[in-house]
């Protein structure tokens, strides 16, 4: 590329002047007018501009390059050559993820779990174009067009059910990448915008969850959006979110409408977005160590990104794929019953396990302006952990930061003990 450029400048700089000959004519004295071109020459001009392949319709670049196609004598097949002669500007890039590397460590094992993640939104794609298919997300036919898709489209009860099991995985997933690149403290500078966009990324994974939920249209998912979308209003002007939420005042056909374009357009669109950017970001920077490793010597060597780690990583999907079909077949997840926006709520309604924590947190605030304390403490929670590589200068500058770990350590024990608490008194009913 370097090389093009090169010939590119040469092509538009015109030729250094040649000495003048002993005895040509002296040039002329600085301000003095230029003499005027030769006639002929002039002449000549208008037809030598033109590129000869130009006169011939045929668009022909104005600087040649030496060799039309430098990799013609690479150890490739002919069809990877053809792409590499036109995506010839991209090499450097490729060269440069071919060189990644991750280090060895009595911790690697949690490298796979950012892979996994990634693993499980790619099959929710692929699930998610299957279903809409067969799915129509309005009132009257959401319902059966899901019990349509369960019973009646071949394997459509398995797309279906690895969909949702995939949607369980995904987030489980990113919860363990989470927290693990969080002990590891990977976000520190210069990883920080790792950390927030996959901070970003997690909270758009909650909202595919939270947007999915109500799409099969039966009687659970019905209250639990209902319960749900119910939270803000609580807040100074919440009753316009829920307004907007709902498309309208309370939870109807409508709020399936938008949680539908929510879930298949809007979330799907940004989690794309950052997703490329974590992933360039983690190409760019390259995978960290923890802390201290590096110096006491506890890496045990580097493997290539490409091919080994990759390898490494597809058997874990492998696995991954082969737990999806398993809890698919074994544990399938009811159609339930077909929602009744006028009938009464049935017992036990709950959200999906991973709004667990806040869930019992609001019903823990029982008091009088209670489920505004809450929502408040969660909001700044979810602040202060979402700038962590900010607040933890410390790690920054490469030293250990026990209180982080400990920060940590907490914020992992209220959301498995909450959890917990919600799965104890629910299975109980
Ligand atoms: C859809 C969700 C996500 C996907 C698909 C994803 C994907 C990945 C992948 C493939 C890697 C490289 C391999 C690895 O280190 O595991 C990575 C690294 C990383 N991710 Fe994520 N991630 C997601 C969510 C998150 C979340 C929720 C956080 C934290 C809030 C996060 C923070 C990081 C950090 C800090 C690294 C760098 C690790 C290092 O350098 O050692 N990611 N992510």
């Amino acid at each position: 590329m370097a090389e093009n450029n090169q010939n590119a400048g040469a092509g538009n700089v015109p030729p250094k002047p040649k000495p003048a000959a002993p005895g040509a004519a002296k040039p002329a004295a600085p301000g003095a007018p230029k003499p005027a071109a030769p006639v002929a020459a002039k002449q000549a001009a208008p037809a030598a501009a033109k590129p000869a392949a130009a006169q011939g319709g045929v668009y022909k670049p104005p600087v040649e390059r030496p060799d039309p196609n430098p990799f013609k004598d690479a150890k490739v097949s002919p069809v990877a050559a053809w792409f590499q002669e036109r995506f010839y500007v991209l090499e450097p890039v490729i060269a440069y993820l071919k060189k990644k590397e991750v280090p060895k460590h009595r911790l690697s094992f949690w490298y796979y779990f950012g892979g996994l993640t990634l693993f499980f939104f790619m099959i929710q794609v692929l699930t998610g174009l299957l279903l809409l298919q067969y799915y129509k997300p309005t009132g009257s036919e959401a319902f059966s067009s899901f019990v349509f898709i369960q019973k009646e489209v071949p394997f459509g009860w398995l797309i279906r059910q690895i969909h949702a099991w995939s949607a369980n995985l995904m987030v489980g997933m990113a919860f363990i990448h989470m927290f693990s690149t969080f002990f590891m403290k990977s976000y520190r500078k210069p990883r920080e915008l790792m950390w927030v966009s996959g901070f970003v990324l997690l909270v758009l994974s909650l909202g595919f969850g939270f947007t999915g939920y109500l799409l099969p249209w039966n009687e659970l998912a019905f209250f639990a959006t209902q319960v749900g979308t119910e939270v803000p209003k609580v807040m100074p002007g919440g009753a316009i979110l829920v307004d907007i939420l709902r498309g309208g005042e309370e939870v109807s056909p409508e709020t399936l409408t938008r949680m539908f374009s929510l879930h298949v357009v809007l979330l799907p669109g940004l989690l794309l977005l950052v997703l490329t950017a974590h992933l360039m970001l983690v190409q760019v920077l390259g995978t960290s160590a923890p802390i201290g490793y590096k110096e006491s010597g506890m890496i045990k060597g580097y493997e290539k990104f490409f091919p080994t780690f990759l390898a490494k990583d597809a058997i874990g999907w492998l696995l991954g794929f082969g737990l999806l079909v398993y809890l698919s077949a074994v544990f399938p997840w009811e159609i339930g019953v077909q929602a009744d926006p006028l009938g009464s709520a049935p017992v036990g309604i709950k959200p999906e396990w991973y709004f667990w924590a806040q869930f019992q947190l609001l019903k823990d605030f029982t008091f009088e302006g209670g489920e505004l304390v809450a929502i408040i403490l969660f909001t700044i929670g979810a602040v202060v952990w979402g700038a962590v590589p900010f607040l933890d200068r410390k790690a920054s500058k490469e030293e250990k930061s026990p209180m982080f770990t400990i920060l940590g350590l907490l914020v992992l024990a209220f959301l498995v003990i909450n959890t917990y608490r919600v799965y104890a008194e629910y299975s109980a009913l």
